[in-house]
């Protein structure tokens, strides 16, 4: 019996199955490329030009992220297939009411700062999750030709996103807006670890169907995304929260604005 629990071992049974794999870049497909709808939306709603073009770079990365596992499948000669409501990790985080919702990102009117500053931090909470998510698969699937190769790609876009949004919040703070960044941050960074914990479930209850899991093991990993999020929201959470100013000079940036 394979009851391989650690999460390299689990990445790497979903990804030699391809109904397991199907699902996985599935997933990652429509979430990169939604993020990269949403960007769009957001970056030509914002009057501020300068961040303006870091966003619509934002937005690009992810659409190019999407491709990305698009592209992986098709190596396999898999279709993408539909994401479950449930292990839809965006829509469950506009469903629990952070960041700004589809409907508001369809009207033309340009973003308040109050509604940068919600997009902003949105992204930090979640751009955060994804660098340590990409990071953890870089990992695993270093020396794979392919899907090693399109993870450590991702991964270095991944760094550049967070630091720019500690970097764009930090200037918000400074023009005064740090006690409504603060409250927003313990907010969405609860909200988050909360709707990571049931996307997870929902993910991993699928991937247990389609490789045959003993009812044991799903309950032994479901478990553990329970102890992964007590952790979080004992301890770990406030990790979230923080704002440092980033190490890269003028992260997202074009040249022209460096
Ligand atoms: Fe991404
Ligand atoms: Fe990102």
């Amino acid at each position: 019996m394979n009851f391989a629990l650690s999460p390299s071992a689990i990445f790497r049974e979903m990804a030699a199955h391809d109904g397991s794999f199907q699902l996985f870049c599935s997933v990652a497909a429509k979430g990169e490329a939604q993020g990269g709808w949403e960007n769009d939306r957001i970056a030509s709603r914002t009057m501020d030009p300068l961040l303006a073009a870091k966003i619509a770079r934002h937005g690009a990365d992810e659409h190019k992220h999407g491709r990305l596992f698009g592209a992986l499948l098709r190596k396999r000669g898999l279709d993408a297939i539909e994401v479950p409501a449930d292990a839809d990790y965006c829509m469950q985080l506009e469903e629990a009411g952070i960041g700004l919702s589809h409907a508001r990102l369809r009207q033309d009117r340009p973003l308040t700062d109050e509604e940068i500053l919600r997009y902003l931090v949105h992204s930090r909470v979640t751009e955060q999750r994804a660098f340590e998510e990409i990071t953890q698969q870089e990992e695993v699937f270093r020396g794979d030709p392919e899907l090693g190769k399109a993870v450590s790609l991702i991964a270095r876009d991944e760094v550049e996103h967070l630091a720019y949004c500690h970097d764009e919040l930090l200037r918000f703070r400074e023009e005064g807006h740090g006690a409504f960044i603060d409250d927003l941050l313990h907010e969405y960074a609860k909200v988050e670890i909360r709707t990571y914990r049931d996307v997870s479930i929902a993910v991993m209850t699928r991937m247990g169907r389609l490789l045959g899991w003993s009812p044991l093991k799903q309950r032994v990993l479901r478990l553990g995304i329970h102890c992964l999020y007590w952790m979080e929201r004992l301890w770990t959470w406030r990790r979230m929260t923080v704002l440092r100013p980033s190490q890269r000079s003028n992260p997202m940036g074009t040249p022209a604005s460096a």
